[in-house]
């Protein structure tokens, strides 16, 4: 079975919470819930991790080496920040390891200090606005990369 690594990045924690006029009411666990449901559709696992910090979010990317065969990132804040995310999800691509960054809002038209993302360009693309529904959009991305490339390894 593929297997996709879903890495939440700190405050995602207080989705539904968490200023809503930005980040919408749907929960955390709405959304991991929604990945699993259409990931069982396009033939996928998911596992879903959160956390706040940056060296448990490197931590978990080292952990997708060997058990997921994709990533399905939201950095949060890390986004526009951190080196070393970067550096790991660069390290897993080149290993074979395809990532996608997702954002619920778009980082673009808000404040300036957000529209830098170190990670972005690790990744193979980037979905970003349309709040729960990036994921959504992000995984059935991954899943056509996942299937190409299958395909053309074959
Ligand atoms: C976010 C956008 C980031 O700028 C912000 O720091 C977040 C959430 C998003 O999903 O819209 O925490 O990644």
């Amino acid at each position: 079975m593929r297997r996709v690594l879903v890495l939440h990045g700190p405050n995602l924690s207080l989705l539904g919470r968490r200023e809503p006029e930005t980040y919408g009411r749907t929960t955390l666990r709405e959304i991991d819930e929604a990945l699993k449901e259409l990931a069982g559709h396009l033939g996928l696992e998911v596992r879903c991790e959160q956390f706040e910090g940056e060296g448990e979010m490197v931590t978990a990317l080292h952990g997708a080496l060997g058990d997921c065969q994709a990533v399905l990132i939201n950095p949060a804040a890390y986004t526009h920040t951190s080196l070393a995310i970067r550096d790991a999800l660069a390290a897993l691509s080149d290993l074979g390891i395809p990532s996608v960054e997702v954002h619920l809002s778009q980082p673009a038209a808000r404040e300036s200090f957000r529209h830098t993302s170190l990670t972005a360009p690790v990744c193979r693309g980037s979905i970003a606005g349309f709040g729960p529904n990036s994921y959504l959009l992000g995984l059935r991305a991954l899943a056509a990369i996942l299937d190409r490339e299958v395909r053309s390894d074959a």
